[in-house]
């Protein structure tokens, strides 16, 4: 163990940032009126009777003389589409608030809308804490809603996710890990491939009723519902899109698409394809299907759950992306 004066301090704060918290904007005026605010995940809760609140900022901060002497101030957990108004929030020089809309509160302190949590505080006492302050307010009001919370943790931002109880983890209790296991262990609970693909076999599941009244195979519904968000393409560019399905899409599929009626082809030689009216009416049967499967499945997750799951499925996406044309992000004209 170092000496507490010779910590590096990279070192430390990264050892510090495998503390996960939230992230806070902390607002108030300055005596001019002037709306002065800063990011800080140093946010803490310190008494619920009556109720109070810690923060600290830094003494090299350009708002601490405004703080020192604000007798109030409003402490604002930021929900997890905030990062940018956090990163906004955490740069000197800028007009912290320009083109927010801010609520009324009695203390007449700024009220930043959108956030998961608000506190209002009157400040109670303020202590040395080495290279900050603390601020420790008593909280005069609060508000909250359902928008889950933005997160910080290893110098990055997060979204939180309840920790399903089926993940085999060690006993807390003993802290120790599960052994590694001593033979080989091709297909577990845990495989992640096993995991993706029952995901996604019970959630088409579920509507796959509706693929089968409207005659559509899985190979179908994939090109409808590419067509639905891009149009017209050629059959070289449905290639690409669909080629991590699986499902070979060629000239003589789509044209064998077209005699179904849910395509049409266009273009001098017929080569460009384009939803069929009765392909729009089939794909918005069968998306609306799915957003309904969709909607109950967040019904039972939560809404917190499912942002988690979006973003680590996105993040997944971007991880294993072979280098497919985007299909969400209009092409350069
Ligand atoms: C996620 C995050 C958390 C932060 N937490 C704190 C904090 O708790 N205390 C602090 O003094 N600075 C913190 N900072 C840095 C300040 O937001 C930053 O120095 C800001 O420029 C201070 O504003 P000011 O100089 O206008 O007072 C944090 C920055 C980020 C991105």
């Amino acid at each position: 163990m170092a000496n507490p004066s010779e910590f590096d301090p990279k070192d430390f704060r990264n050892a510090l940032s495998m503390f996960a918290t939230g992230v806070t904007i902390v607002t108030t005026r300055a005596e001019d009126g002037a709306a002065v605010g800063m990011t800080a995940n140093s946010f803490n809760s310190v008494s619920l009777q009556p109720p109070m609140v810690l923060w600290s900022l830094a003494k090299n901060a350009r708002s601490l003389p405004v703080f020192a002497n604000a007798p109030f101030w409003n402490v604002h957990i930021l929900s997890n589409d905030q990062d940018a108004l956090s990163n906004r929030f955490a740069r000197a020089g800028e007009d912290k608030f320009a083109g927010l809309e801010l609520d009324e509160c009695p203390s007449n302190m700024p009220l930043i809308r959108g956030c998961s949590a608000r506190f209002q505080c009157r400040t109670a006492f303020q202590y040395e804490g080495g290279d900050h302050i603390i601020f420790v307010g008593e909280v005069i009001g609060y508000d909250r809603t359902d928008t889950p919370p933005l997160l910080y943790v290893t110098g990055q931002y997060a979204v939180a996710a309840h920790k399903s109880g089926l993940i085999a983890t060690a006993p807390a209790e003993t802290g120790v890990r599960p052994e590694a296991a001593s033979g080989p262990d091709p297909y577990s609970e845990d495989m992640l491939g096993y995991l993706l693909g029952r995901a996604h076999y019970q959630f088409m599941a579920r509507f796959r009723p509706a693929l089968k009244r409207l005659h559509i195979s899985d190979a179908e519904f994939f090109l409808l519902s590419l067509l639905s968000v891009r149009q017209p393409l050629s059959a070289a560019d449905v290639a690409s899109h669909m080629a991590y399905t699986g499902c070979e899409f060629d000239l003589p599929a789509l044209q064998a698409a077209c005699a179904r009626d849910l395509l049409v082809s266009h273009g001098e030689s017929q080569d460009m394809f384009s939803l069929s009216p009765a392909g729009t009416e089939t794909i918005l049967h069968i998306l609306a299907a799915a957003k309904a499967v969709e909607a109950d499945l967040i019904g039972n997750m939560g809404q917190l759950q499912s942002i988690a799951l979006r973003n680590l499925l996105k993040t997944m996406l971007t991880a294993s992306d072979p280098g497919l044309p985007k299909l969400w992000t209009a092409p350069a004209p």
